[in-house]
């Protein structure tokens, strides 16, 4: 079964097309849970550029950008994979949550592919996509396992039950792990995205060099990254200038405040749902000091085993959209009818 994925929820335009090798049921994969898949082509044009100068997206301007790019992407996809949109068995395209302009893009492209060349398409929940980047690396966890999904619009902890089924337990009370990420990198004029850029900063500085806030929010599983972000705010305004050595002393600070909590609540969860598999998600995911942590911390709890993917399906991506598209596949038909939402929720995202 072959499949086109495209992703345009945010800033980058994404087209990946995936082959998943019949049988196309669940199939065991070299011994691992989950199914039998080849990534043929993965695409991300990003729109940085047109952003940084902004400090953070402008959607008027993504969606102007998608609508440029999301056909030169996808037809580029298509001749790296060395597949005919004839020969693609189903649309996989992301439905919400995210920025309208930028999703509507999207979505009527596929529709339109969807009609003019008869395939089937199935609308997919950006956090479910993200969830299910998990099956294109290995190794592959066994559900039920324990998800941390932390990007630029969420940071959530899930149970997921299967491929389609999970619950929330924990989100942000305010701002985003990412988000904070990005506003700090704009305090200390690091550009946009600010995660990848605070991440290396951080690893020249020193953890310890400022005591930032950690909101723990008692025995729940939210988080509140608004606080810190303050905290780093009120840090950097104090002085006018920082050298070098200061600012990446604030990063690796901020860093790890962020990490410590994300760690903590995810093992605390994990022991909570008797979950002895623990999954990350989602564009922070890509973080170097989030990964080591994670991975070092789980190994002093003894029993319980990390699933990292690889940082390119962390990141925003259609391989992960085209992958959780498969796990609904049911769901495919004319998508003449659908419709994008801007918000995330649980119903939305298991029926999407
Ligand atoms: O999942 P994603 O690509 O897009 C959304 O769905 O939001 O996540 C983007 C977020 C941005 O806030 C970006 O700064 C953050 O992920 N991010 C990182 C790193 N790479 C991307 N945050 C921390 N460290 C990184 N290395
Ligand atoms: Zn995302």
């Amino acid at each position: 079964m072959l499949i086109l994925g495209l992703e345009t929820s945010c800033d980058d335009t994404a087209a990946a097309v995936l082959h998943l090798k019949q049988p196309p049921e669940v199939v065991a994969d070299a011994g691992e849970p989950g199914p039998n898949v080849e990534i043929l082509a993965n695409l991300v044009q990003s729109q940085a550029e047109v952003h940084t100068p902004y400090g953070g997206v402008v959607p008027e301007l993504a969606s102007r950008r998608h609508l440029e790019n999301i056909h030169p992407v996808t037809a580029t996809a298509l001749a790296r994979a060395g597949v005919q949109l004839n020969q693609i068995d189903l649309l996989a395209v992301t439905q919400g949550p995210g920025l309208v302009g930028s999703l509507l893009v999207g979505l009527n492209f596929a529709k339109a592919l969807s009609l003019v060349s008869n395939i089937p398409c199935v609308g997919v929940d950006h956090i479910a996509g993200h969830l299910a980047s998990t099956f294109l690396s290995h190794p592959r966890p066994s559900f039920p396992y324990l998800a941390l999904t932390v990007s630029g619009g969420h940071s959530n902890i899930f149970v997921v039950d299967d491929s389609t089924r999970f619950t929330l337990h924990g989100r942000t009370r305010d701002d985003a792990a990412g988000e904070a990420f990005d506003k700090v990198a704009k305090l200390l004029k690091l550009g946009y995205p600010g995660g990848p850029a605070v991440s290396r900063l951080a690893a020249q500085g020193d953890p310890r060099a400022f005591a930032f806030p950690r909101a723990r929010l008692g025995e729940s599983f939210d988080f509140s990254f608004s606080g810190l972000k303050t905290a780093v705010a009120n840090q950097v305004h104090r002085q006018t200038e920082w050298s070098e050595q200061g600012r990446a002393d604030i990063c690796a600070s901020f860093q790890e405040a962020v990490v410590e909590i994300l760690v903590e609540k995810t093992l605390a969860a994990a022991r909570h749902f008797a979950c002895r598999q623990v999954v990350l998600s989602g564009g922070v995911a890509a973080n170097p000091r989030l990964r080591q942590q994670l991975v070092a911390v789980a190994k002093q709890e003894g029993d319980l085993e990390v699933f990292l993917p690889e940082p390119i399906f962390c990141t925003d991506n259609a391989a992960m959209i085209a992958m959780a598209g498969f796990f609904n596949r049911h769901r495919a038909g004319r998508p003449l009818a659908m419709d994008v939402y801007s918000r995330f929720s649980t119903a939305a995202a298991s029926a999407a």
